[in-house]
């Protein structure tokens, strides 16, 4: 096992009724000021965003409303925020959401606390983010796990590049999660939920390093609860066990909790940021498109490791190593596709790319060439533009 520093401070409600604890959790974690952040509308529509605003006022804390977050949330709306925060003098910012909403709080709440910095130097690594300021959650979709993650992930709009920042001060103060607000996400987007929660325990598993006995027996539990509730939801969206495990997981899974001493790889999230930086697919939809590229590309690297995870979260027992390790993969691809996910360019709905389209998505991912991504096989450009063609169906 390597070596490992682990830290989640964010203080979780959980449960039916969860969100009229809100208030209290604003002020327990010091907001006096209030940016409250949401999406495209569904928090309006629901009536939650008024929930809390009603909260809000009894508890005789002083908010304001900043909405429009879209999926794969863009910089020029987060730097708009950071305008509005600063503007109103916030002290907390509250996100009402998913990671999209989650996101953009995490990287107004960094600009609010730095304004003689423009927000995408950190996400560049140009700058290191030293102060913030406390984040809440109200978590309306189990996808993310931003409610309790060290990451934001941002679009710069002008150039199509998804980055991500990674660093502890991401941790949001407290995040209130009641299934129930989850009931009424659309079908697809559950889906592609389902997927992203599953992925994050996925690209962490896949590593050379054997021997992480309790980190391993913890992943493959977290991904066979999600298969088992992910179907579930998906024939009834109402059912509250189901909606409640997914939520769970969806957070356990994105903490880090599951890759616990060894190095995580994440390159198929690097690969798939590509494609929503660039066509703006759903986060989940492009994971479900370049895992199963990436993994006929590298399996024969550590075959091993597949075979395990074949054997142990989908009962693969039968055949040589490379044979399971080979059942593992499609039995992955057999999931997503009954959650009708797809696992093509085609089937995402950006076609098949010309050579220089690939290119681009291979030249974007690897800085033309000049890095790696991931660990389980360092990606260079070369490998990304076969692993691009491979999606390319
Ligand atoms: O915008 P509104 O109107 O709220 O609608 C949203 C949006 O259209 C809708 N939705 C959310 N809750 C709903 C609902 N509709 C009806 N009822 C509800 N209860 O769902 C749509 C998608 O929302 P979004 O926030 O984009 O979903 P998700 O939570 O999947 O977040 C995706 C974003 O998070 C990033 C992704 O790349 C993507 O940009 N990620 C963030 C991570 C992190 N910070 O740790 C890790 C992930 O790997 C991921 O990269
Ligand atoms: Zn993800």
């Amino acid at each position: 096992m390597n070596n490992f520093t682990y830290c989640v401070p964010t203080e979780i409600i959980f449960g039916r009724g969860a969100e009229k604890e809100t208030a209290a959790a604003v002020k327990k974690h010091g907001g006096r000021r209030v940016l409250v952040v949401f999406g495209g509308g569904s928090a309006k529509k629901s009536g939650l965003l008024d929930t809390i605003e009603k909260q809000l006022d009894a508890a005789d804390i002083r908010f304001e409303e900043f909405g429009g977050a879209q999926p794969n949330p863009t910089l020029s709306h987060a730097r708009e925020g950071v305008k509005r925060a600063a503007t109103f003098g916030a002290d907390l910012i509250l996100a009402v959401g998913g990671g999209s909403v989650i996101d953009t709080a995490k990287a107004i709440a960094h600009g609010a606390a730095n304004l003689d910095t423009d927000i995408w130097d950190f996400w560049l690594g140009k700058k290191k983010v030293e102060r913030t300021l406390p984040v809440g959650v109200v978590l309306t979709i189990a996808a993310a796990g931003s409610e309790t993650s060290d990451s934001s992930v941002l679009t710069d709009e002008t150039t199509g590049k998804k980055r991500g920042l990674n660093i502890a001060l991401n941790r949001p103060a407290f995040a209130i999660m009641n299934p129930e607000l989850t009931y009424t996400i659309p079908r697809a987007q559950l889906a592609a939920g389902i997927a992203d929660i599953f992925m994050h325990t996925l690209d962490r598993y896949m590593t050379k390093e054997m021997g992480n006995h309790l980190t391993d027996r913890i992943a493959e539990a977290l991904m066979k609860n999600v298969v088992r509730f992910g179907k579930k939801a998906m024939t009834n969206h109402r059912d509250y066990e189901a909606m409640s495990e997914l939520m769970w997981c969806g957070s356990v899974s994105h903490t880090d909790f599951t890759g616990l001493g060894r190095t995580k790889d994440f390159s198929v999230h690097k690969l798939a940021h590509e494609l929503s930086g660039k066509y703006g697919v759903t986060h989940g939809e492009s994971l479900t498109v370049m895992w199963p590229a990436w993994a006929r590309e590298v399996y024969l690297d550590a075959p091993e490791r597949f075979a395990q995870y074949a054997e142990n979260v989908w009962g693969a027992t039968v055949g040589t190593v490379e044979e399971k390790a080979r059942a593992g993969i499609r039995e992955t691809e057999e999931f997503w596709r009954g959650l009708g996910l797809p696992l093509s360019f085609t089937e995402i709905g950006i076609g098949e790319l010309d050579e220089t389209a690939i290119a681009a998505l291979a030249d974007s991912c690897t800085d033309d060439g000049k890095k790696t991504v991931g660990v389980f096989r360092p990606i260079d450009r070369e490998t990304a533009l076969a692993i691009y063609r491979r999606a390319n169906r």
